[in-house]
C-alpha cells in the first residue's frame, strides 16, 4: 500500500503547534471515536502533554458505544479527560465548555483572586484531517467560518474564533497528518475514510475489515450479509470475500465487493463499530 509519511511536513506542523501552544490555555485534541488510537498523532502527544489537554471523541454516533466508554476510561487512567461528541448532529457540544472550565478551574480561580473577572479562556483544536474539526468549529462559532468538505485537510487558515461557549479558539495550524508506521493503522484510517480512497487497494482494506469483523463483530457481520456459521467458520478471509462476491452477484469483481463492504462499514450497515480496541491495540 502506497502510504507515506513525510517527516518534513510533520516537523513543520509540530513546530507550528509548539509555537501556538504559548498562546492558549488548553488544547482540544479531536479524534475519531471509531479510531481513538489510530487517529491520534503520537508526535504531537509529547508536545501537548506540556499543556492542559482534553480529548474529544467525535463521530461518536458511528462508534460502538460500549467501546467508547472503555476508551474514556482508558484515557482517564492515563490522566486525560475526554468527552463524546457527535458534531454532525450537534450532540454533546455543551459538555465541552464545562469540561474546559473544570480543567482550568485552578487558573480561573487564581485570576479571580487577582481581580480578573471573566477570564477569557483560549483554546486550540488539533486533529488529523477528517476527524471533524471544521464541523466542530462551525458548530461552536455558529456560522460557516471554517471550510468543511469531503476532502481531508480542507482547514487551511488559522484564526482566532469567538465561540458560542465563551471560549476563544485558535484553529489548527497546518495539516496534521496521521503517523502511519503500522500498516494496520493505515488500514483502519482507510476504512474510516480518513485517507483518500485512491491511495489504497480496496481488497486489502476489505480483507482487513472482514478479518476484524470476524474477530470482534461476528454477529453483525453474519446478520448484515445473511451468513451462516458454515459460511464463516473454517474459511479463510479471502475465501469469504470470494463467497460474498458470488452472493452479491458481482461475478468475479472482487474490487466491487470490496468497495461495497467498505461503504457498508462507513454507512453503518453493520451497526456502530469501533476499529481500535483499548488494551488489545497496544499489544499488537
Ligand atoms: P476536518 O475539518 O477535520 O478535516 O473534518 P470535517 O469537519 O470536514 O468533517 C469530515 C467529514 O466528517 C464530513 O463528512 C463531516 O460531515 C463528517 N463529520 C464530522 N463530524 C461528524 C460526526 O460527529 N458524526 C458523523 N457521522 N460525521 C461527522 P463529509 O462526508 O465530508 O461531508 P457530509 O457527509 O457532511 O456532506
Amino acid at each position: 500500500m502506497a502510504l507515506q509519511w513525510y517527516p518534513g511536513h510533520m516537523n513543520k506542523a509540530k513546530n507550528q503547534v509548539q509555537d501556538r501552544l504559548k498562546l492558549v490555555d488548553i488544547v482540544l485534541e479531536i479524534v475519531d471515536a471509531r479510531l481513538p488510537f489510530s487517529s491520534r498523532n503520537p508526535v504531537l502527544e509529547n508536545i501537548i502533554d506540556q499543556k492542559k489537554h482534553i480529548i474529544i471523541l467525535n463521530k461518536s454516533d458511528l462508534a460502538d458505544p460500549k467501546v467508547t466508554k472503555d476508551w474514556k476510561l482508558n484515557f482517564q487512567q492515563e490522566g486525560t479527560n475526554s468527552i463524546e461528541l457527535d458534531a454532525k448532529h450537534n450532540k454533546g457540544l455543551g459538555q465541552i465548555k464545562s469540561l474546559i472550565r473544570s480543567e482550568l478551574s485552578d487558573k480561573i480561580e487564581r485570576y479571580e483572586k487577582n481581580g480578573v473577572k471573566n477570564y477569557q479562556i483560549k483554546a486550540m483544536c488539533i486533529g488529523i484531517p477528517n476527524v471533524g474539526k471544521s464541523t466542530i468549529l462551525n458548530r461552536l462559532v455558529g456560522k460557516n467560518v471554517a471550510v468543511t468538505g469531503n476532502k481531508p485537510g480542507v482547514t487551511k487558515n488559522q484564526n482566532w474564533l469567538k465561540t458560542s461557549i465563551g471560549i476563544d479558539l485558535l484553529d489548527t495550524p497546518g495539516i496534521l497528518w496521521p503517523k502511519i508506521d503500522d500498516p494496520k493503522v493505515g488500514m483502519k484510517l482507510a476504512l474510516s475514510g480518513a485517507i483518500k480512497d485512491k491511495i489504497y487497494a480496496p481488497d486489502d482494506v476489505a480483507i482487513y475489515a472482514l478479518n476484524f469483523l470476524e474477530t470482534h463483530y461476528m454477529d453483525q457481520l453474519q446478520e448484515a450479509y445473511g451468513l451462516t456459521n458454515a459460511d464463516v467458520f473454517n474459511h479463510t478471509t479471502p475465501q469469504l470475500l470470494m463467497d460474498l462476491t458470488k452472493k452479491f452477484g458481482y461475478k468475479e469483481d472482487y474490487d466491487r465487493t470490496s468497495r461495497r463492504i467498505i461503504e457498508d462499514v462507513r454507512k453503518l450497515k453493520l451497526g456502530r463499530l469501533t476499529f481500535d480496541i483499548p488494551g488489545e491495540f497496544y499489544e499488537e
